[in-house]
């Protein structure tokens, strides 16, 4: 049975897309079946794990222009061992989506949840169905973040909804944690604002987070989790430690539920 968690925050470039695709190459190196699911039709998850968005194939999106249409067509395998995407369709317009139980249901219903150990989905940043759908269809939430001043308004914005969704259509959902992104300790405003999210939403819901590395962009531009292409580069170092953290804590809720 898939754990099911949203990468998501309601602003843009705060590394939502970069988490999912290392993050899930950490779970799959690790041997966990994995499926990354891009609602974001921006399409970047599914660039990061080098499949064209533009190839003639089933994406994701069509189980919201198809009533019937069945998700395991938009399921492919990537390069990688244990290792899956659902590829995004830049082409869909927002807004044609009514029913924020679709994927939900079209998950359970091909049977996709009892195939993988974790699924990950990649979220836009606007708030619309296809966020809502990821609300519904997952467990937790993970939100990464940059530690600047600013964004503490995305992470309230996120939280609203978050609570709107845990209250009334999903009531399972929970906050896995923040993941401060595009860090350097060295700079005070990045501890102040870390800080402060630690005071808001509790120290162990903060992650120890990702420093900034030039490398993870180049590993986006060659299609590639930075693990593959930059094994001992501060990234990969950060996301592997990020990994294990985010599976000790899975893991640390999943005893307490069986208690
Ligand atoms: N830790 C990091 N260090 C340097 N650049 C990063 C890091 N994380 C993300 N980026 C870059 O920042 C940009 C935004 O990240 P992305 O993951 O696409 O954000 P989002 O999906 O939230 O819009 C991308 O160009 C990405 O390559
Ligand atoms: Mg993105």
């Amino acid at each position: 049975m898939a754990t099911v968690i949203s990468i998501t925050n309601r602003k843009g470039g705060t590394g939502k897309s970069t988490t999912t695709v290392n993050l899930s190459a950490e779970f799959a190196i690790r041997g966990k079946r994995t499926l990354v699911i891009d609602m974001d039709t921006q399409a970047h998850a599914t660039l990061g794990l080098g499949f064209s968005p533009n190839k003639n194939s089933q994406k994701v999106h069509s189980l919201f222009l198809e009533p019937e249409f069945i998700l395991s067509k938009a399921l492919f395998q990537t390069k990688w061992e244990n290792l899956f995407i659902m590829p995004a369709n830049p082409l869909f317009e927002h807004g044609r989506v009514s029913n924020n139980k679709l994927l939900k249901e079209g998950l359970k219903s091909a049977g996709i949840i009892e195939e993988f150990d974790f699924i990950l989905i990649d979220t836009p940043p606007s708030l619309d169905s296809l966020l809502l759908n990821a609300l519904v269809a997952s467990d937790y939430v993970l939100v990464p973040f940059l530690p600047h001043f600013l964004s503490t308004e995305g992470i309230r914005s996120l939280a609203r909804i978050f609570f709107k969704i845990a209250t009334t259509e999903n009531p399972s959902l929970k906050l896995l944690g923040l993941v401060p992104v595009m860090i350097n300790q060295r700079i005070q405003q990045h501890r102040k604002v870390t800080e402060n999210v630690s005071n808001q939403f509790g120290r162990n819901k903060v992650f120890s987070g990702i420093r900034t590395d030039i490398k993870l962009v180049e590993a986006f531009e060659n299609h590639t989790p930075v693990k593959f292409y930059s094994p001992y580069s501060r990234g990969a170092v950060d996301y592997e430690i990020l990994a294990e953290e985010v599976l000790r804590e899975i893991h640390r809720r999943n005893s307490i539920l069986l208690t």
